[in-house]
Parts: structure tokens; C-alpha cells; sequence
């Protein structure tokens, strides 16, 4: 099969030209201002934006929270990621049964997305205990299945005690894998949460007031250190929100750690007012951390345009107000945590980041799709528009005004976080392994179509941020 997308205006992270792309049997051939040749299929994308596929490595599809399940598994959440423009995703393996190897969740998960996904994949390992065994399984998901970044928790039932986190960044830089961090100091969480539980503070403004900012920034600091002592493992500290935690982020890089960062659309667009809201509205938005003040927000753009946040990803994780954020009414500490965003999150940044000139289009590219498949070791079969890269592609419209509404998403939530929010450009169009599987907002591909991508280990070399 061979396809020809002419007359666009092709972005990548570094360039910016009027031209066209073949594909064949799902692989980019060529990419260049004049393609001749007999094609199977042509898409004229003239005025639109021809992009790689979006990659979010920060989704939990399926995930079992001990009180309630998010709601996308991995079919309603990958037909949401491809209608927002999304072709790849790396979701975080939830926790297994204790004690339980890191193969167990490894097998779990691919029969969670096998024959459900409609978009490639890929899963970060879960860090639920350290032990020889452990220590040991983790050159083996490296080696023999391409899991090369492992998610460890510094709050929540499975923290580790530091010694424990030493041994095993010790273990991850030996393989050349990454660490990904939720960074949030548990004890200071865990008496906030009790003291206005028992004061009878239980709005959701409580559940970001027991959450401050020097909470994760005291969490960021610790786990750097960390690293640093083991000579400087690669770091990725997920969901960064906050200007304290980013303060160490940036003095970590400047002295020569390899630290990375990702936020997600909800700490730049949404702040902690959000959980004042009138009746339920505040459950909404009750996710860990918790959004933050607007300076948090502003000091987060900041970071991406000086480069010290490399990747925007969205922590989606699902649930619905109807049912399960009810759970909070009359005490936050019940209600799941967790927002969906994997369909909104190019739009949004396209929107929100470049059309109000807050960074280039080529910058997007770079935060939504080049550097998260970079740092995950997929880049450039994912992220990239080069001959040999996968036909992973996004067209979209820049001049198409969308009021963000639920009922145009396709996720299993019932609201989204950015309702009424009012878009200049939205994806009309996408492609995965060079088939059209979204058109104008409707998936048009087949149920389970996605793959596993193996992923590379880390490497100073391809990441170049
Ligand atoms: O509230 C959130 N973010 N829920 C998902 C799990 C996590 O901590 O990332
Ligand atoms: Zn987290
Ligand atoms: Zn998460």
C-alpha cells in the first residue's frame, strides 16, 4: 500500500516547509517538496499542518486504583488518544498483588491492550518492592521485552524506603534504563490529610491544600539527591506542577544531572480555584499532585521555553462525576484520583501554546511527539517525520474553531476538564502506520490494530535535550 499526503505544510521538531510524504507498507519513504510516483491512496492536505503523531507517555488505561477503575481501557482510551491527534502512548503499569514480580503486570498489561488497542503502545515497568529478584527481572524486561524506563512512587502504598531506591537506581543506570518519578513527600500528605479530616475540612480545596508545592518539591529534591550520590542515573520526574519543584529541577541540570521533566496541559490551563467550584464541580479536578496557583503555571511555561520541561504528556486517568468522584462528596481523601485529557492534549496545546504565541509550532512537535520518544528509547520509528520513521501522523487544521464540549470526546469520562474552552486549530485526520484511522473526528480503524513498540534503552546520545 502506498500513500502520498501532498500540498501540506510539514512540521518537525526542527523544520518547516510546504511538501509531501510517502508512505509504503506503513513506513515514510521520502519527504520532500516534489514526490512523483503512482500511489494507492492521496490525501491532499493543502492548508493544513502535517505532524508526527502525537506521543503521551503518561497514560493509565485500566487502572485499578483499589477503590474504583479508570474508566478507558485500552481500546475507548486509544480511540481518544488518535481523535486528539495522539499515534503512540506509554501507559503506566498499575500495581499488582504484593510481592509480585515485574513480569506479572508486564503479562497482565499486554492482555489488556492486545487485541483492544487501536494505536501502538508501549507500558513503563512499576517498582512495587527491591529485592535480588527484582533487581535482576529488571535487565530482563529491558533486554527481552524493550522496557526500558521503570515508574517508581515516592508516595501511595508502594513508596520505597531510600535505601531501597538507592539499590535499585544503582541497578537502572548498570542497564541503561530511566527512572520515572511521582514525586510527593508522603508523610507530609498523609498529616495534612489527617488533620483536616479530622478538622472537618473535607471540600476538595482540602485535597490540594494537603498537597502543597513543598511537598513535591521536597520529594524532587530528595530523589536528585538520590540519583546523585548513585552518579547521576537518568531521572524523569512525571507531572511536574510546581515553580518550588522546577527550582530544583533546573539547579539539577545546570550542575550536570540528568534530569528530565513532563508536565501535563491541566498545570498550565487550570488552577486551584477549580476545586471551589458550586456542588460537585470541585471533584473533578481532584488529581495527584493537585493543580496548582496561576504563578505555578506561569513559572511551568517559562520552564518549557527555556527548555528545563522537555515533554507535555496528560496523566490521563479517567473517571466519571456521576459515579466515581462521588466518592469524594463530604471527603476528598475518597475520591479517585485522576483527570482524563489524552484526547485534548494536542488541541489544547496547539491552541492554548502556539496559536497564543506561548512556543513554535516546531516546539510543540518537540514536547508532544520528538522528546517523549526520545527519552523512551522509540525515536525515530515514533516522534519523527524521516524516511524509515512509521507512517505516525497528525494533519491538522489551523484554521478550524472548536469549543472543547465532552460530547465531541470519546472517552469513557462524562466531562472534560476544559469544557467551553474555545480552540483556534484541531487534528482533522490520523494516521497510524500510514492508515487513516481518525477522519474528522471519527475512528475509522479496526479494534486491537495497535502494537507493542520495544523500546530502546536510555542513551545520552539520542537525547540530545
Ligand atoms: O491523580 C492522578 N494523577 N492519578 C493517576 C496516578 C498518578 O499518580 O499518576
Ligand atoms: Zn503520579
Ligand atoms: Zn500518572
Amino acid at each position: 500500500m502506498r500513500t502520498l499526503i501532498k500540498n501540506g505544510r510539514i512540521v518537525t521538531a526542527g523544520d518547516f516547509f510546504q511538501g509531501s510524504i510517502s508512505i509504503e507498507d506503513g513506513v515514510i519513504q521520502e519527504i520532500g517538496c516534489d514526490i512523483s510516483g503512482s500511489f494507492d491512496y492521496e490525501i491532499d492536505a493543502a492548508g493544513k499542518l502535517v505532524m508526527p503523531g502525537g506521543v503521551d507517555v503518561h497514560t493509565h488505561f485500566n487502572l485499578h486504583t483499589g477503590s474504583a477503575v479508570a474508566r478507558d481501557d485500552f481500546f475507548a482510551g486509544t480511540v481518544a488518544a488518535a481523535c486528539g491527534g495522539t499515534t503512540c502512548v506509554v501507559d503506566h503499569m498499575g500495581f499488582g498483588p504484593a510481592g509480585c514480580s515485574l513480569f506479572h503486570q508486564l503479562r497482565v498489561y499486554y492482555e489488556y491492550a492486545k487485541e483492544h488497542a487501536v494505536i501502538d503502545y508501549s507500558f513503563h515497568g512499576v517498582i512495587q518492592h527491591v529485592n535480588s529478584d527484582i533487581l535482576a527481572q529488571l535487565e530482563d524486561m529491558l533486554v527481552q521485552e524493550g522496557i526500558a524506563s521503570f515508574k517508581q512512587y515516592m508516595t501511595y502504598d508502594y513508596r520505597l524506603p531510600e535505601a531501597d531506591i538507592l539499590r535499585l537506581m544503582e541497578k537502572v543506570k548498570t542497564i541503561g534504563g530511566i527512572l520515572t518519578i511521582h514525586a510527593e513527600n508522603h508523610e507530609i500528605i498523609e498529616y495534612l490529610k489527617d488533620r483536616f479530616i479530622r478538622e472537618g475540612d473535607t471540600a476538595p480545596i482540602y485535597h490540594a491544600l494537603s498537597r502543597p508545592d513543598y511537598c513535591e518539591a521536597d520529594a524532587v529534591n530528595r530523589v536528585i539527591s538520590l540519583a546523585a550520590a548513585v552518579g547521576n542515573v537518568p531521572l524523569y520526574i512525571v507531572h511536574l506542577t510546581s515553580a518550588l519543584g522546577l527550582k530544583h529541577v533546573i539547579s539539577a541540570r545546570a550542575s550536570g544531572q540528568t534530569v528530565y521533566s513532563e508536565t501535563c496541559p491541566q498545570y498550565l490551563l487550570l488552577n486551584e480555584e477549580c476545586y471551589n467550584q458550586e456542588l460537585d464541580e470541585g471533584l473533578k479536578y481532584i488529581l495527584s499532585p493537585p493543580l496548582r496557583k496561576k504563578r505555578d503555571s506561569e513559572a511551568l511555561w517559562e520552564g518549557i521555553r527555556l527548555g528545563h520541561i522537555q515533554v507535555i504528556a496528560t496523566d490521563h486517568c479517567p473517571f466519571t462525576i456521576a459515579l466515581d468522584k462521588q466518592k469524594g462528596r463530604g471527603d476528598f481523601s475518597k475520591c479517585p484520583n485522576g483527570l482524563p485529557g489524552v484526547e485534548e492534549r494536542i488541541p489544547l496545546m496547539f491552541s492554548e501554546g502556539v496559536m497564543k504565541g506561548r512556543f513554535s509550532i516546531n516546539k510543540m512537535v518537540e514536547l508532544c511527539a520528538a522528546n517523549p520518544a526520545k527519552i523512551f528509547g522509540m525515536y525515530p520509528k515514533k516522534g519523527a517525520l524521516l524516511p524509515g520513521s512509521d507512517g505516525d501522523i497528525v494533519i491538522l487544521d489551523p484554521d478550524k474553531e472548536v469549543t472543547l464540549t465532552q460530547s465531541m470526546l470519546h472517552s469513557n469520562a462524562d466531562y472534560t476538564a476544559y469544557e467551553g474552552f474555545k480552540l483556534r486549530g484541531y487534528p482533522v485526520m490520523t494516521l497510524s502506520r500510514g492508515e487513516v484511522i481518525v477522519q474528522n473526528n471519527e475512528f475509522i480503524g479496526q479494534k486491537g490494530r495497535g502494537k507493542f513498540v520495544k523500546r530502546q534503552g536510555f542513551s545520552e546520545q539520542q537525547t540530545i535535550i
